[in-house]
């Protein structure tokens, strides 16, 4: 049995039924994904997108402070528009480095092979296909130069707050004492904004939720009618949790493969975690897992934080 089909079952057989949000990510989901980022409401890329472009120099500095040669591992990384402002200030400064972009979607790297070395000839670069810690295991066995990890773009909010600490240390688990981390938090702000970022008038982030039902239909036999569903998004200012939900219209039957799943109206299927953290909850996090805060990058809105931090 394929992972994709043994966490769909295990999922939708839960009490309170979910669905991994990492599986968004097909050849639809990406493209779906691209629209979400450019919609006016999903603001958290062009915030990053201004630390990246207007700040470069300053990254640059900050980064090669702390060492003259190292590796970029980039976790998610995406179409790396953000990343390649800084790819480009390093290569400008005649720094000496590989980049290695990990992504969950095959699609993604085989797309950052074709275009990078378009846009930036000099780049070293090696794509890694699969999943984070999977593919820092694979990291471990390249030479041991310092490495920096990017981890942009708030895709730690896709871990539950009180999950955070044990990704984070896992993550430090994977590297050296004297490595680098920059990571990208999206912070609490005005909680309309934060909704409207995850229910955008276009309804690219609501076909990018049931995406995921109609890559079960395709991948794994499944019935899903879409129209018997809506998407639900909500954002909670308390906890600064956002969720996504996918909620069933109807009292209805769905069939995966030889397995059938019962849903009643109104049921949810909880899809996505997107956790909006402070300042102060990052640093925490960075100092109980085993990180040292080297700096804070914010954009001018103060809306999104890239953090370095140093493995102690
Ligand atoms: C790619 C995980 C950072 O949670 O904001 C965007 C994904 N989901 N709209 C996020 C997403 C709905 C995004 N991350």
């Amino acid at each position: 049995m394929s992972q994709f089909l043994e966490d769909v079952l295990k999922g939708l057989s839960a009490k309170e039924k979910y669905l991994q949000s990492k599986y968004f990510y097909d050849a639809n989901g990406d493209k779906l994904f691209q629209r979400i980022m450019a919609s006016k409401e999903y603001y958290p890329t062009k915030c990053e997108m201004e630390i990246f472009a207007q700040q470069t120099n300053e990254l640059v500095a900050v980064l090669t402070g702390q060492s003259k040669e190292f590796d970029i591992v980039e976790l998610g990384a995406g179409d790396a528009t953000k990343s390649i402002h800084l790819l480009k200030g390093l290569l400008d400064n005649q720094v000496s480095f590989t980049y290695f972009p990990v992504d969950i979607s095959a699609n993604v790297i085989d797309l950052l092979h074709y275009e990078l070395p378009k846009k930036l000839p000099a780049l070293k670069l090696q794509g890694l296909n699969g999943e984070y810690f999977k593919m820092l295991e694979k990291a471990k066995t390249l030479p041991d130069k310092i490495k920096v990890v990017l981890f942009l773009g708030s895709n730690i909010g896709n871990v539950p707050l009180e999950k955070a600490g044990e990704f984070s240390t896992s993550l430090r688990a994977h590297l050296k004492p004297g490595d680098l981390v920059l990571i990208g938090f999206d912070l609490k702000k005005d909680p309309k904004t934060i909704l409207d970022a995850y229910n955008d008038s276009s309804g690219f982030t609501r076909d990018f939720n049931l995406n995921l039902l109609l890559r079960i239909n395709k991948e794994l036999q499944g019935n899903f009618n879409l129209d018997n569903f809506y998407h639900y998004p909500t954002y909670d200012p308390a906890t600064g949790a956002t969720k996504s939900y996918i909620v069933s219209k109807v009292e209805q039957q769905v069939s995966i493969g030889e397995k059938t799943f019962g849903f009643a109206k109104g049921e949810p299927i909880f899809m996505e975690i997107s956790q909006k953290y402070t300042v102060e909850q990052t640093d925490e996090l960075a100092k109980q897992t085993g990180f040292e805060l080297i700096h804070h990058f914010y954009d001018s809105k103060k809306w999104f934080l890239d953090a370095i931090w140093r493995c102690v």
